[in-house]
């Protein structure tokens, strides 16, 4: 296997990792990331296969669960029940719970509200003048849309957004002591609102996720309340950040590019083009053999999802924003038993927000070059200033 060095904190490297996944991805299926210390797959093939392989999974193997320093115990009390950090049969079981309260229809349901809110936002744009859309526009409207599934008040929604950018944080290349210790604080100060606002709930039941979750917990043994609680911040935060950021790239690339036609088939372009989330890892359960290579027990493996939509064996020209491309399978999503619950409602929310923004907005423009910010595995942009004429 062809060894690699790039660093993730590298500023070139976060502008645009693209290249860098092209030299991997034309090592082979499988390549080694020096950084990380593990083999990645880079290829569409390898990424879309290893996602759906039961031998390998998200939760850590039990061997190799680490020691959690004090500092950091009230965050990782929040993750010990994440479904995105399980596997069955802890996560067919939590995971099927938000599924029967997250249904097709009640996502749908969601659309006037989304078109109103998209037209609020657009409202309160300043003309004449630059702003960050990404402040103004890509931000809230993921977080109020998640913030009222949940039936949590809109006017949280700021507070709501710095806890989650705070814990969130733990997962990008540049952590540092400051950032466990802010994440740490914010899983603490969060379940504490939630377990009071649940109590609030519970004597006072509503049409909404966290009643609907509520009432799976008092059906018995089905979730326990700390369950109910990490259920409700990962619904939260993994409900709206990538979200946000698919809006901003896309937003970025439709001026850049000058598209005007914006429908499903380009939301699915923007989806495959630059996607805000580029890396997961898994842990291999057992000996496996993959690409001529041996994984032992408890061997991690990282996924390139952005690397894998831009796989010319699947896309050709692929590196080409093209909203008129037939619509296959990307990864952005993810794939297998952790793809993305909200999928739905991210797809809604682009397919409306967008066209809205192009529409109420012809003139809109880039009015400072865009800076992706040092985040990486996430890609998202520090701010988009834009102008409406
Ligand atoms: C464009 C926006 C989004 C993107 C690109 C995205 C991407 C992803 C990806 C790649 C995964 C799988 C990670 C892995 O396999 O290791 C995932 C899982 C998940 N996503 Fe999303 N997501 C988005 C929006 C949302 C929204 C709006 C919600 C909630 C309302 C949500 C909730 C979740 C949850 C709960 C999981 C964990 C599923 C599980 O472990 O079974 N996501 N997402």
């Amino acid at each position: 296997m062809q060894r690699f060095s790039q660093s993730p904190t590298d500023p070139a490297f976060v502008q645009n990792p693209y290249p860098f996944y092209d030299r991997l991805r034309t090592a082979g299926d499988l390549a080694w990331w020096d950084d990380y210390a593990m083999p990645c797959a880079a290829s569409h093939r390898a990424v879309h296969a290893i996602l759906r392989d039961r031998r390998f999974g998200r939760e850590v193997p039990p061997e190799m669960a680490p020691t959690i320093p004090d500092h950091l115990d009230a965050f990782y009390k929040v993750e010990a029940h994440s479904m995105l950090e399980l596997e069955p049969p802890l996560h067919t079981r939590l995971r099927g719970l938000v599924l029967r309260a997250f249904t097709s229809r009640r996502i749908k349901d969601l659309s006037p509200e989304i078109t109103a809110l998209t037209h609020e936002k657009i409202d309160t744009f300043p003309t004449g003048a630059p702003f960050d859309i990404l402040t103004t526009f890509c931000q809230p409207i993921p977080v109020i849309v998640i913030a009222r599934l949940l039936g949590v008040p809109d006017d949280m929604a700021p507070q709501l957004l710095r806890w989650s950018n705070a814990m969130v944080a733990m997962y990008q290349a540049s952590r540092t002591r400051a950032t466990e210790d802010a994440a740490a604080r914010a899983a603490a100060d969060f379940s504490d609102f939630l377990r009071r606002y649940i109590d609030t709930r519970r004597n006072d039941p509503r049409d909404d996720l966290i009643t609907h979750l509520i009432a799976a917990e008092e059906e018995g043994e089905k979730l326990s309340t700390d369950e109910l609680i990490t259920t409700c911040i990962l619904l939260l935060n993994a409900g709206h950040e990538a979200t946000v950021h698919t809006l901003g790239n896309g937003i970025k690339t439709l001026l850049e590019t000058g598209t005007q036609q914006i429908d499903d088939q380009a939301v699915e372009e923007i989806l495959r083009h630059d996607p805000p989330l580029h890396m997961f890892t898994r842990y291999a359960y057992e000996e496996v053999v993959l690409h001529g290579h041996t994984f032992r027990r408890g061997d991690q493996v990282a996924l390139l999802l952005a690397a894998a939509n831009r796989d010319p064996d699947q896309w050709p020209d692929a590196h080409r924003f093209d909203p008129t491309r037939p619509v296959t399978q990307n990864t952005s999503f993810g794939g297998g038993l952790h793809f993305c619950v909200g999928a739905p409602l991210a797809r809604l929310e682009l397919q409306i927000a967008l066209p809205i923004l192009w529409n109420r907005c012809p003139k809109l423009r880039i009015a400072e070059p865009p800076v992706y910010a040092n985040t990486f595995h996430f890609h998202g942009l520090e701010r988009l200033m834009v102008q409406t004429s």
